[in-house]
Parts: structure tokens; sequence; C-alpha cells
């Protein structure tokens, strides 16, 4: 669980982010399948090429969430449940996929926020997005 010094740093950082939510989840998508291309295969419907309407209408659809779970940062769990459902049954994404799309979300806003991206914001972020992950992934035990 995060420290409330944590939770304070994951607010900060978002409503900078939350300004630029389309671009940053547009730009992690395009990491996330450039740099490992296997994850491509959850997207055979899409036309993955840069900039592509599937891709930032994705990308935004994926930032609000994480949206929703910084305003429900005490509740993660109840904020993301359906979502939860939807990975673990329906789309069935194996979990080590999370990691890399998490990876590639940091990187994001440290690429957009170099100067606010200071290792306590790093630390606090990367625990956040885990926490994300987990209750995504969770359904699966
Ligand atoms: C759909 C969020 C990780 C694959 C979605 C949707 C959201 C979302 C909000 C749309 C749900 C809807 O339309 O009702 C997230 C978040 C993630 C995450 C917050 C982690 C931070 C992943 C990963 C993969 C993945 C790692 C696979 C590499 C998919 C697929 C869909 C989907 C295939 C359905 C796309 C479509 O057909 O429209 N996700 N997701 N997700 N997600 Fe995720």
């Amino acid at each position: 669980t995060l420290t409330q010094a944590e939770k304070a740093a994951v607010i900060t950082i978002w409503t900078k982010v939350a300004t630029q939510a389309d671009a940053i989840g547009a730009e992690s998508l395009e990491r996330l399948f450039s740099s490992y291309p296997q994850t491509k295969t959850y997207f055979p419907h899409f036309d993955l090429s840069q900039g592509s309407a599937q891709l930032r209408g994705h990308g935004s659809k994926v930032m609000n969430a994480v949206g929703e779970a910084v305003k429900n940062i005490d509740d993660i769990r109840g904020a993301l449940a359906k979502l939860s459902e939807l990975h673990a049954y329906i789309l069935r994404v194996d979990p080590v996929n999370f990691k890399l799309l998490s990876h590639c979300i940091l990187c994001s806003v440290a690429a957009h926020y170099p100067s606010d991206f200071t290792p306590e914001v790093h630390a606090a972020w990367d625990k956040f997005l885990s926490s994300v992950s987990s209750v995504l992934t969770e359904k699966y035990r």
C-alpha cells in the first residue's frame, strides 16, 4: 500500500498528466507495441500504426481508467472492479504484460515532465501502477 507521501506525489503529478492524458496514453501504447511487439497480439482488430485513431482512442480510455484509480486511490480495487473482470475473464491478458505497459506509462510521464519526475515521484508512480496492475490481474489467482 502507498504511504500518504506517495499518494500525494501520485496525485500531484496526475494533475499535470491529466491535462495531456490522451497524448500520454497514445504514446504509452506506441512504446508498448514498438518495444514489446508480442503485446500487439491482443489487438489484432486494431490499426496500430503510429497516431491511428484507434491507438489514440484506446490510449485515452486507458488513461481515463488510470485517472479513476487516482481519484479513488484508497479504493483502487473498487474503482477498477469491472475492468479487472474484463482483463481477466474476457480478454485473458497475461499478467506479465501489465508490467510492460506500466513501464511504458512511466517512461511517457517522465518524458513529458522531466523536471517533476524526481526519484520520489518515480518510485511513487511505480508503486501506484503496480497496485493498478495487481487489481487488474488479481482475478487470475
Ligand atoms: C480494454 C485499461 C492493461 C489489453 C481496456 C479498456 C480500458 C483498459 C479502460 C476499455 C474497456 C472498455 O471499453 O470497457 C487498461 C489499464 C491497464 C490495461 C488501466 C493497465 C494499466 C492492458 C494490457 C493489455 C490490455 C497490459 C494487453 C497487452 C486490452 C484489450 C482491450 C482492453 C485487448 C480491448 C480493446 C478493444 O477491443 O477495444 N483496457 N488496460 N490492457 N485492454 Fe486494457
